[in-house]
């Protein structure tokens, strides 16, 4: 098996705290704040396994940097998946993937009291005063930002048991809104647009029952418009509720459905336009805008949820198949018209993890780069081995890529002072192959070379989203 899929796919590393670790290259000196990550801390509890890229133990990690020093800590987040795996060297909470082993007895037990993971593993926010690790099951975990102490459960959305949120929350600058999407379980299923006022109250926007709801990871939002888009990845309610399957293993692809696309009005809640197209899945949305009465996002496409497939662990550590990038598309549709949505295509690029500068350009139309990972052309590999900018109003892309080297989602971080979309920083955390341990990468951003590294002394499992927290 490759080194570097033993590694970044293996056990966990020691919990951390370095004040200083060596920086070769200048760091900016207007760099200033922390990058914190969020992802598997470890795939192995005891002699078990976990057996897909989104399960796992959550840990998160984080870079600070102040006066041209880089300082690093990595936590487990303290949780009940994690205090029982620790305790009794199992694996004892649901993932997305894997489901404990389950005998007879304990099988009826989990449909009146499920155990679904609390190990919030795939995203970090700052939610008002709190910062929260997110994961897709509803029980989010608020963290201190100085330490990574787990500080307790924080819910989007009432009963912790019934639903899923998205990871990716938007937070409207304009309106002081932060909204999510979740999904209801139940007898009526439903997905819910809420919106958090704050640590305690919540307000529901938009409903919308569904019989079998498809898998959710993001949602758009432009000025007005919410938008749901209903891959046909979808599943029968019960079989979640009676937990037949590890979780994703229940929904099933009826590409013949089409896929839907549901606008919402933002002010009113209403349901305003539903559109059906071809069939297509997706993770991300990455941007939308409305320009006159034309609606637009742009979302990193998959012909089909094969990407799941393709992050079991046997099938990356085989290396059998080289990973599917997304398809950068821009759709649109006209709020206008009946039945009028088309797409066209943004980048020859195929990538994932996209990310833009969203604190200045979400909901613009004016945005021109994205920064996402990527599988080189180079190589046939079977996991992303480079980062990507694609520069979506000319099609064109810069990529950085070493040898042996596994970057993680490129978080872009603009310099205080900056006059153009790109200027400032990229930063990702690398997995080093050869030296068999990770370090974070610095890119210029526009020209997308490196301009600093900074190392330590054990590997980052191969994580998924990060934030950069700036200290003004
Ligand atoms: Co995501």
């Amino acid at each position: 098996m490759r080194k570097a899929f033993e590694i970044g796919f293996g056990e966990s590393s020691a919990e951390l705290v370095i004040d200083k670790i060596p920086v070769q290259g200048k760091l900016p000196s207007w760099l200033e704040g922390s990058l914190i990550r969020n992802g598997p801390g470890t795939f192995n509890v005891g002699k078990q396994s976990y057996r897909h890229w989104f399960d796992g133990l959550a840990m998160l990690h984080k870079f600070s940097f102040k006066n041209g020093l880089v300082s690093y800590a990595n936590k487990f987040l303290r949780c009940k998946a994690y205090d029982e795996a620790r305790k009794t060297g199992r694996i004892s909470y649901s993932e997305f993937a894997t489901d404990p082993c389950y005998g007879i007895f304990d099988r009826i037990k989990e449909v009146f009291s499920p155990r679904i993971t609390d190990s919030a593993k795939v995203n970090v926010a700052h939610i008002y005063n709190k910062f929260v690790a997110l994961g897709e099951p509803s029980m989010q975990i608020e963290f201190d930002p100085e330490t990574l102490e787990s500080l307790g459960v924080f819910l989007y959305d009432g009963k912790p048991n019934q639903h899923i949120t998205t990871v990716h929350p938007h937070f409207d600058q304009v309106k002081n809104e932060i909204i999510n999407l979740t999904v209801r379980f139940g007898r009526v299923s439903s997905y819910r647009f809420m919106r958090v006022n704050n640590s305690e109250t919540r307000d529901l926007l938009a409903k919308h029952p569904v019989k079998e709801p498809a898998y959710q990871h993001s949602f758009g939002m432009s000025p007005n418009y919410f938008i749901l888009t209903e891959y046909p990845f979808v599943v029968n309610p019960l079989k979640v509720l009676f937990k037949a399957k590890p979780f994703i293993e229940n929904y099933v692809w009826k590409p013949e459905r089409g896929t839907r696309i549901f606008i919402f009005d933002r002010n009113t809640g209403k349901l305003i336009k539903q559109e059906i197209t071809d069939a297509f899945f997706a993770f991300h949305h990455i941007n939308a805008f409305e320009v006159d009465n034309e609606l637009f996002f742009d979302i990193a496409a998959y012909p089909d949820p094969g990407i799941i497939e393709s992050f079991y662990l046997d099938k990356i550590k085989s290396e059998e198949n080289k990973l599917p990038g997304g398809e950068i598309r821009r759709y649109r549709i006209n709020l206008n018209n009946r039945e009028s949505v088309d797409y066209s295509r943004l980048s020859d690029e195929g990538i994932e993890l996209p990310r833009f500068d969203y604190d200045e350009l979400n909901m613009s139309k004016d945005y021109r780069f994205i920064y996402a990972v990527g599988i080189s052309s180079k190589s046939k590999n079977s996991f992303y081995d480079q980062i990507v900018k694609s520069d979506i109003q000319s099609g064109l892309s810069k990529t950085w890529f070493a040898d042996g080297c596994w970057p993680g989602e490129p978080v872009f971080v603009k310099k205080p002072s900056a006059s153009k979309e790109d200027d400032g920083v990229i930063l990702s955390v690398v997995l080093d192959e050869n030296k068999g341990n990770s370090f974070l990468l610095v890119l210029d951003a526009e020209s997308f070379s490196e301009i600093a590294r900074a190392e330590i002394p054990q590997p980052v499992l191969f994580g998924y989203h990060g934030n950069f927290y700036g200290t003004n």
